[in-house]
């Protein structure tokens, strides 16, 4: 079985937190795509989008995507708009990914609770619960999905690391 676990799911959805606490379990390390854009292009995703535009943000996580499919040992966070695009969708195809899911309620609370920098977040809720429903089918298409709300990223660790030990019966 391939040594790689992706994760995805809506800002908020606890990829991160669950990517440490995934990869603590099987002695993996965990590389989130943001922090790979980040460390390449040496500045924030904030400033790649002021600067540069959405579009040379999606190219550059397409990228970073692509070479993390080639590691091994690794649980991958990857950004939340990594869905949005079909080569993106593509390439992921037959690889352990997992969705995160919450309600767009909770996922609000835990984007906007603490203020939040994320370039498309800008915690206006109207704008934030569009960009959330335009995405919800990409997010739902995901074969594995993962309940998240009410759960610690324990719990949900512990059920993604089970059902990809069972990958190939039913994940
Ligand atoms: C984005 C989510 C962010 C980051 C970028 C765009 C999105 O990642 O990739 O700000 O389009 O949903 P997180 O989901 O880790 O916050």
């Amino acid at each position: 079985m391939e040594e790689l676990i992706l994760l995805t799911g809506f800002m908020g959805a606890g990829k991160s937190a669950v990517a440490r606490e995934v990869a603590k379990r099987l002695s993996w390390k965990v590389v989130d795509l943001d922090e790979m854009i980040e460390a390449r292009e040496e500045r924030t995703i904030s400033s790649i989008f002021e600067s540069q535009g959405e579009d040379f943000f999606r190219d550059r996580e397409h990228e970073a995507l692509k070479d993390a499919l080639n590691m091994r040992g690794v649980v991958v966070a990857c950004g939340g708009g990594v869905l949005l695009r079909g080569e993106n969708r593509a390439i992921l195809k037959g690889h352990a990914l997992f969705n995160l899911n919450a309600s767009f309620k909770e996922l609000y609370r835990r984007i906007c609770g603490t203020g939040d920098t994320r370039p498309l977040a800008r915690c206006n809720r109207e704008e934030l619960e569009k960009l959330y429903e335009s995405r919800e089918h990409l997010y739902r298409e995901v074969p594995s999905q993962i309940e998240t709300e009410g759960r610690d990223p324990e719990v949900i660790a512990d059920e993604i690391v089970k059902r990809y030990f069972s990958r190939g019966e039913a994940v």
